[in-house]
């Protein structure tokens, strides 16, 4: 099982198996790229926007929004070709807003049946009611969670 206290660079012999939930594969494509011929970041940045709402939505029921990006690193470079895998877990439900931690784990041709964590990053997302304004989320849905050890 991966953990965070592999040496940074490390590929991992398995994707995760515990508590985080795969919530997104996609494969990036050469029009993804930036002048370096690797992935833009910014394509990485919306891919895991599109996988941490997954778990939110599930205890927002209705609208929500993105609030806050509270961290992002990109581990290492992401190719075209590689298959990349979303892995998200609720970190903290708050009064109206949910975060998540997404980890995102590449394979690749080049080191096959070896994963690269290439991008960790931590949002925040918001339930909004019809006008945009913050909303509670649903207090059946907050008591059946409970946060990560
Ligand atoms: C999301 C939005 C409705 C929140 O409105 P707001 O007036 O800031 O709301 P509040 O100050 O009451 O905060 C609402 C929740 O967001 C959290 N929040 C607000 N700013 C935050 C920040 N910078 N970082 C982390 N959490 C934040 C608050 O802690 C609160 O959570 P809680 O109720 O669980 O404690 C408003 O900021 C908005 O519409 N933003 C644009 C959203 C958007 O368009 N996203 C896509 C970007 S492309």
């Amino acid at each position: 099982m991966p953990t965070d206290s592999s040496p940074a660079h490390a590929p991992l012999p398995s994707l995760p198996s515990d508590h985080r939930e795969l919530v997104l594969k996609v494969i990036p494509m050469p029009a993804d790229c930036n002048a370096n011929g690797d992935i833009f970041g910014g394509w990485v940045m919306a891919q895991v926007d599109l996988a941490g709402a997954v778990l939110p939505a599930r205890f927002v029921r209705g609208r929500m929004a993105t609030v806050a990006v509270n961290q992002f690193i990109f581990k290492q470079p992401v190719r075209v070709g590689d298959i990349l895998s979303f892995y998200s877990q609720v970190t903290r439900i708050g009064r109206t807003s949910i975060t998540v931690m997404v980890e995102v784990f590449a394979e690749r041709i080049s080191s096959q049946g070896q994963y690269l964590k290439v991008t960790e990053a931590s949002l925040t997302y918001v339930a909004i009611d019809l006008e945009g304004r913050p909303r509670p989320i649903p207090a059946d849905a907050k008591s059946a969670w409970t946060a990560p050890a």
